[in-house]
């Protein structure tokens, strides 16, 4: 059984980390997507808002399950017996600390790192444009999952 986990914030999931997900969820049998709680810094959606939305965007795809987790990546992976972590790649200002990141975790514990490049279509997406062109009233329509642009517009309805 070939296992891998995709981590991240996911504040919220953006259509490029739909499409990082369904192509890894395409190259093992199980893939965890892990959404980080973090206690240091607050989001715009909780933990639970974020896995609920990642679950609807991710409703078509069977082998991929969404869970969250706290503190070392790596005591994540040891602890469910995950040996990849799945990282999209958008662009090289990515790569430098991605690459750092990589190294550390198979220098903590053996796990290896695979990098999916981005579709060219989303390579422009961040968590944080999205949040910011919605706050300001733009149209995030085409850059969101559904279920995250009706819970983005609900919010700016009630003035958040
Ligand atoms: O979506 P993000 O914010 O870019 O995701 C970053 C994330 C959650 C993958 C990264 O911050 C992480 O792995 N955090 C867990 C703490 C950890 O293991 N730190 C050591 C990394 S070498």
């Amino acid at each position: 059984m070939r296992r891998a986990v995709c981590p991240g914030s996911f504040d919220p999931v953006t259509n490029g980390h739909v499409d990082v997900i369904t192509r890894a969820a395409g190259l093992y049998d199980e893939l965890v997507v892990a959404v980080l709680v973090n206690p240091g810094k607050a989001g715009l959606f909780t933990v639970d808002e974020r896995m609920e939305l990642l679950r609807e965007a991710c409703a078509d795809l069977p082998n991929v399950t969404v869970d969250s987790f706290h503190g070392l990546l790596v005591d994540y992976c040891r602890e469910h017996d995950i040996p990849v972590i799945v990282k999209g790649l958008r662009a090289v200002g990515d790569f430098e600390y991605e690459l750092q990141m990589a190294q550390m975790n198979r220098e903590l514990a053996h796990v290896e790192t695979l990098f999916v490049p981005t579709a060219p279509q989303v390579g422009h997406l961040s968590s944080s444009l999205v949040k910011q062109i919605a706050k300001f009233g733009g149209d995030v329509s085409r850059l969101v999952p559904k279920a995250v642009l009706d819970r983005l517009l609900a919010q700016r309805e009630q003035g958040a």
